[in-house]
C-alpha cells in the first residue's frame, strides 16, 4: 500500500505536467473532510442521490425485478448515509436480501457495519474488506446480485479507466445480475462550479490534505502555505479539473524517495477529475462495456441519475 503510494507520487511528480491521484485523498483526515464536503449545501450531489434512493426505492425494486432473495453488493461503500435509506425502503417493501458492502478500508467497513446494524437491526449483513474483484469473482450463481456503485465515483475515472473498470465489473457478473451506478449530470455550469470551488475552503483543504499526507507518510517537506488550490469546470467536456498551484519557485524533498522535486512559480499539480455526464455519454458507456441501460432514475431537479444496467 505505502510502496504503491510512494511509486505513484514519484511518477506523478516526475511527469510534465505534474499530477497526483485523487484516490490518495482518502486517509482518515481526507475521509473526514469529504464528509464535510457532502454536508455543504453547494455539494448538491449528496441531496440529489439521497432523494432518488428515498423516493424511488419502490420503482428501483420493480425495475430490478428479482423474484427471490438477492445480494446487494456495494462497491466502495462510504459512510452509508444514502444506502441505508435504500436498504430501509427495500426492507419495508418486504424484499429479502443480504447486504455486502466492500471496501479496502477496514475502518470504513467497521463504522458502516455498526451504523447499518444499529439502523436496521434485522438486516443480513456480510461485510467484506478487500479488493472488489476478489469478491465479485466468488459470486454464487444461484442468487442474483444487485451491485451498487453510487455517489458519482465513476466521475473520478478518466474515460479509458472508467471503461476498463466497468468492463471488468461486467465480466464478473452473472447473466441476471444488475448494476445501479450513480452519474452526476451536466447542468448549469455555475451550479457545478459552486459545488467544487466552494467559498468555505473545504474542497481546498481536501486537496491540501494530499500534501500533508505525503509529508506525514513519505517524509516530505511540502510547505502548505506555499501552495494554493484552483479548480475549473469546462461545460463543453463536462470535466471539473482540480489542481494545486505552487505559489513560488521551490524545491520539495521527499525523504523516503531520497529525491528532490522542483516546482516553478505557478506550476500546477493536477489532482482530480470529476466528470459530469450527458445521457448520451451514459448510454454510450453502458454499450461500450457490454451492459444494457434499463432505466435512469432522476432526482426532481434532474441534476443526478442512478442508472440501472443489466448484462
Ligand atoms: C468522491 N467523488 C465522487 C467526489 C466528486 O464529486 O468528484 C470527490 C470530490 N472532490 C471534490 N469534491 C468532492
Amino acid at each position: 500500500m505505502l510502496e504503491q503510494f510512494k511509486k505513484d507520487v514519484d511518477t506523478g511528480l516526475s511527469a510534465s505536467p505534474k499530477y497526483l491521484s485523487s484516490k490518495y485523498f482518502y486517509d482518515d483526515i481526507g475521509s473526514q473532510i469529504f464528509q464535510e464536503i457532502m454536508a455543504m449545501p453547494e455539494y448538491y450531489l449528496t441531496d440529489s442521490e439521497f432523494e432518488i434512493l428515498s423516493l424511488q426505492a419502490k420503482q428501483i425494486a420493480e425495475k430490478v425485478n428479482f423474484k427471490k432473495p438477492f445480494n446487494i453488493i456495494e462497491l466502495g461503500a462510504g459512510d452509508g448515509y444514502k444506502t441505508i435509506k435504500l436498504l430501509k425502503n427495500f426492507k419495508e417493501l418486504g424484499l429479502e436480501f443480504t447486504y455486502i458492502p466492500v471496501d479496502i478500508s477496514k475502518k470504513a467497513i467497521d463504522i458502516l457495519s455498526e451504523k447499518v446494524t444499529k439502523e436496521i437491526p434485522e438486516i443480513k449483513l456480510k461485510s467484506h474488506v478487500g479488493d472488489y474483484f476478489n469478491l465479485l469473482n466468488n459470486l454464487p450463481n444461484n442468487i442474483p446480485s444487485l451491485v451498487l456503485f453510487l455517489g458519482s465515483n465513476i466521475g473520478n475515472f478518466k474515460k479509458e479507466d472508467a471503461q476498463s473498470f466497468l468492463n471488468l465489473v461486467q465480466s464478473h457478473l452473472n447473466p441476471n445480475d444488475k448494476l445501479l451506478i450513480g452519474f452526476d449530470l451536466q447542468k448549469n455550469p455555475i451550479i457545478i462550479k459552486n459545488a467544487y470551488d466552494d467559498l468555505h475552503g473545504i474542497t481546498k483543504a481536501f486537496n491540501m490534505n494530499l500534501l500533508h499526507r505525503i509529508n506525514k507518510e513519505l517524509g516530505a517537506d511540502f510547505r502548505l502555505d506555499k501552495f494554493d488550490f484552483y479548480c475549473h469546470y469546462n461545460p463543453i467536456s463536462g470535466e471539473v479539473k482540480s489542481y494545486l498551484v505552487s505559489l513560488k519557485k521551490q524545491d520539495v524533498h521527499i525523504t523516503s524517495l531520497n529525491k528532490t522535486f522542483s516546482f516553478d512559480f505557478n506550476e500546477l499539480i493536477w489532482t482530480e477529475l470529476s466528470k459530469k455526464y450527458s445521457f448520451n455519454q451514459i448510454e454510450e458507456l453502458s454499450m461500450n462495456t457490454g451492459f444494457k441501460l434499463d432505466y435512469n432514475f432522476l432526482d426532481c431537479k434532474h441534476y443526478f441519475t442512478d442508472s440501472l444496467w443489466s448484462k
